[in-house]
């Protein structure tokens, strides 16, 4: 007997239902409009908010810090507006208001005095980074403070490990990269995030953390780094742009998502503790497939570009910035992340307070 051509897309519809394939949690339904009304749990902002699958905690946002070993004065960063460098007698009023808002942590980056070949200033006991941990946990204990593990602030020539013959050398830099990480945890650094992107830098940092008495120092990798041209604001705020080249040998390609499941399973398996995608926003796919396959705390890096972006945007009044700021971390975090390191955290906590 003969089907029509009608029966036979009925059929192929049911069993290949686009739904089954995206969710198969997602309970298929028999019907729709009019008994389906999507539109009745969206009449009030009461019935909004008992239905919203996302909120926003300001516990959720870590916020970057920029200090600075050569400025006696805040100095603002002309293309992040509202974010500036920091001195070191400045932190501990800026943890302060950051923990008065309920920010979760700090993300500390230092600016050295003097840069060199092997960024030998990134473990000195008096560097910026060691100086602005001991000030914080003076006067906010309880602020969790991370550290971004990295060369490429302290190094003469910008890049994020030991160079030689115009390279970047993978095993050389693990070494320093542990020194730096030790220095932050003797310093009193609640957790290390390593943001160089070597191969083995978390199995080398967790290595040197144990032996060393820091076996409870807990690791945020920067797992799924990719060469991005949105770090465009922060190598002003670090002055850390490469000298020569580019990153794209240790960073990784726009391009591969399977790649940066490879990344984060490494990572885990060195012993990672928290992982996280930077950027967010154009990476947003990779968070999801992350989220989707491990259960460890995922963070996602709302980075420089992504904020001056907005800004400028806003400045001009072509975005309310409020109501685009929070749509994005809400997007953020919709897409999997747990935490989300932001240039936007204290604006973002003051707007949730307020409601
Ligand atoms: C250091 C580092 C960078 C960022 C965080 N850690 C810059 C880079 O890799 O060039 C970028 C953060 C941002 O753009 O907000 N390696």
């Amino acid at each position: 007997m003969a089907i029509s051509e009608h029966e036979t897309i009925t059929q192929r519809t049911a069993t290949h239902a686009p739904a089954d394939e995206i969710s198969p949690r997602i309970p298929q339904v028999a019907g729709g409009f009019p008994t389906q009304r999507l539109r009745r749990l969206r009449r009030s902002e009461g019935l909004r908010r008992m239905v919203r699958e996302t909120t926003l905690d300001p516990a959720d946002f870590i916020y970057p810090l920029f200090v600075s070993e050569n400025i006696t004065e805040a100095a603002p960063i002309g293309s992040m507006p509202g974010q500036s460098q920091w001195p070191v007698s400045a932190i501990a009023g800026v943890a302060e208001r950051v923990a008065s808002l309920g920010v979760g942590a700090v993300l500390l980056f230092g600016i050295p005095a003097e840069k060199d070949e092997i960024g030998s200033s990134a473990w000195s006991e008096h560097g910026a980074v060691q100086q602005a941990i001991r000030a914080i946990k003076a006067a906010t204990p309880e602020l969790v403070v991370i550290t971004d593990v990295c060369m490429c602030e302290y190094t003469s020539h910008g890049h994020c490990g030991l160079v030689r013959d115009g390279e970047v050398q993978n095993d050389e830099t693990l070494e320093l990269l542990a020194r730096e990480a030790l220095s932050h945890a003797t310093a009193g650094a609640d957790i290390v995030a390593p943001s160089d992107m070597m191969d083995g830098r978390v199995a080398a940092l967790r290595e040197a953390l144990d032996s060393q008495g820091f076996s409870q120092t807990p690791i945020l990798a920067y797992s799924a780094k990719f060469a991005s041209a949105f770090y465009g604001p922060f190598r002003e705020a670090a002055e850390s742009a490469p000298q020569f080249g580019d990153r794209r040998a240790y960073q990784m390609d726009p391009a591969n998502g399977r790649e940066a499941l490879r990344e984060v399973e490494l990572d885990i398996a060195e012993g990672a503790d928290m992982v996280m995608v930077k950027p967010a926003l154009p990476y947003l796919d990779v968070l999801a497939r992350v989220r989707d396959r491990w259960g460890l705390p995922l963070a996602a890096y709302n980075v420089s570009g992504e904020y001056a972006m907005l800004k400028a945007a806003a400045a001009n009044g072509w975005l309310d910035e409020r109501r685009a700021t929070l749509e994005t971390l809400t997007g953020i975090k919709r897409a999997g992340a747990d935490l989300i390191i932001t240039y936007h955290a204290l604006d973002a906590a003051r707007w949730l307070r307020e409601g």
